[in-house]
């Protein structure tokens, strides 16, 4: 029976935990730090391996991928990070939870921030960090302070600041309010927006945080989830963290649920170990759509994946455990909800935020508005992206205002195609991809529209013309 698995949000919601250091000492909190801290360099194939090595090597081994969006490899990103370059190495916590539908990150700052605040320091002392901020979005006032309190109370107990837990160790942890853009959750958006400056994506190559990030120093930008997964493999270890989901999709996964769901809501999941169907339907999830209701669609990582059709069938090839190759046939509620299946059906897990769409649901009304979010979002700094965005939002007000036209979905095709590839930042596809999924799955809600339309206009004109 498909179920939650709690790692990360193990003891969120229990019965009397609380977000303090008191009730995280008393849960175990900080031990893993500890236990890091007395880790000594040791000798492997004559080389000296150093405790921060310990760590990074480990955090590869666990196989965990960055929980924001792009699923890369967090120890990978880390082997990026420009150690030889003489400048400070910086790490940034991405906490602007800014892609609709996600409200996974805020249930860890509201509710184990000290959690978040282990796997910083963690992840810091493994990359020789003494500086780090959490970027935390303009519109969550109070995850800022209840991060602020909790950073006070970790250097009251001796975790942050000078001579960590009696070592040679530095760290201070600031906490960065944004304004409230979309485009701050972009990495080197959110590296600008930092500086003190208008967030502007950097162009990469070659402003690659690892290599020209923060006042451009090499820089870690890692989610809020990914940071806390840190802690988690360093508590249990590599090969027990590698053991939960499945290979290549390892560890755990907080699912944002929302939609037409009877129980929407956030679900830990061994990634991968739950399929769309069960997550949407299963009693221990979503529990299924409103009485009388059915599926039309589903967005499956947050409103800037591509959506998939209710009734979708997909061919994909995968790799068994022999490396042999085998073509499987999938329905779209059989997809096992992890990183390389849904990128395979064409779409992506994104934020794993899971957006349900039943039949009350107007397609061009839902696409009008996630435009309308993109239009408003965009930097303005790539033509395609700023004059496109705008072409596309104006487009679909005009559709649902009753003067749709029949070449409608090749117009906002012809636009999306022309933003993507084109742009500075991933934003570009963000915008154009719902378009171009949304005017490719339900093409026949689009040209009924601009018929319906068409036809209503040239008979109301032609009534007129005969008066
Ligand atoms: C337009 C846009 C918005 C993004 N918003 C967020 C966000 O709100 N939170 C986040 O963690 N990552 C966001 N990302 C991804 C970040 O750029 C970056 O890849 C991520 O923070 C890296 O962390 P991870 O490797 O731990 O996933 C966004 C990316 C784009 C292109
Ligand atoms: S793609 Fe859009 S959001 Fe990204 S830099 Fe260009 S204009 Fe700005």
């Amino acid at each position: 029976m498909p179920k939650e698995h709690r790692l990360v949000l193990k003891h969120a919601d229990e019965a009397g935990y609380t977000n303090d250091i008191k009730c995280y000492l008393k849960y175990g909190g900080y031990k893993t730090l500890k236990k890091v801290f007395r880790l000594k360099p040791k000798k492997a194939g004559g080389v000296v391996v150093t405790p921060q090595e310990t760590i990074r090597s480990e955090v590869l081994a666990s196989g965990l991928r960055g929980r924001g969006g792009a699923g890369f490899s967090c120890g990978l990103k880390w082997n990026f990070v420009n150690r030889k370059s003489g400048k400070p190495i910086y790490l940034i916590c991405n906490a602007d939870e800014s892609e609709p539908g996600t409200f996974k990150d805020r249930q860890i700052i509201h509710k184990d921030p000290h959690q978040l605040i282990e796997g910083m320091i963690l992840s810091c002392y493994a990359n020789d960090v003494k500086l780090a901020y959490i970027y935390i979005r303009g519109e969550f006032p109070e995850g800022a302070r209840i991060l602020n309190r909790a950073i006070d109370e970790a250097k009251g107990k001796g975790f942050l600041g000078r001579g960590i837990c009696g070592t040679r160790y530095d760290l201070e942890i600031h906490v960065h309010r944004g304004a409230g853009a979309y485009i701050c959750g972009e990495e080197t958006g959110l590296i600008e927006s930092l500086e003190g400056k208008r967030p502007y994506p950097r162009i990469k190559p070659p402003y690659f945080p690892a290599a020209l990030g923060l006042y451009m120093c090499p820089t870690i930008v890692n989610n809020v989830e990914t940071l806390c997964n840190v802690r988690n493999v360093m508590e249990i270890g590599a090969d027990a963290y590698a053991a939960l989901g499945t290979a290549g999709n390892t560890g755990t996964r907080i699912v944002s649920l929302s939609g037409n769901v009877k129980r929407p809501g956030y679900y830990e999941i061994e990634v991968g170990k739950a399929t769309l169907g069960e997550l949407i339907f299963h009693k221990n999830f979503g529990q299924g759509l409103r009485d009388g209701r059915k599926l039309r669609a589903i967005i499956p990582g947050g409103s800037s994946s591509k959506v998939f059709r209710a009734g979708e069938k997909f061919d994909i090839k995968s790799k068994d455990k022999w490396g042999e190759v085998v073509e499987q046939k999938l329905d779209l509620l059989d997809i096992p909800y992890d990183f390389d299946t849904l990128m395979k059906c064409g779409s992506m897990s994104g934020s794993s935020a899971i957006i349900v769409l039943d039949d009350s649901v107007d397609i061009v009304e839902s696409l009008g508005n996630l435009s309308d979010f993109y239009a408003h979002e965009s930097c303005g700094q790539c033509t395609p992206c700023r004059e496109g965005s705008l072409w596309m939002a104006k487009a679909l007000k005009r559709m649902r205002s009753g003067q749709a036209r029949k070449g409608d979905a090749d117009y906002l095709e012809h636009i999306a195609h022309n933003i993507q590839g084109r742009t500075i930042c991933a934003f570009g596809e963000a915008c154009a991809w719902p378009v171009l999924s949304f005017v490719d799955k339900f093409r026949d809600d689009f040209e009924k529209r601009g018929a319906e339309d068409e036809a209503r206009l040239a008979k109301r004109d032609g009534e007129a013309t005969t008066k």
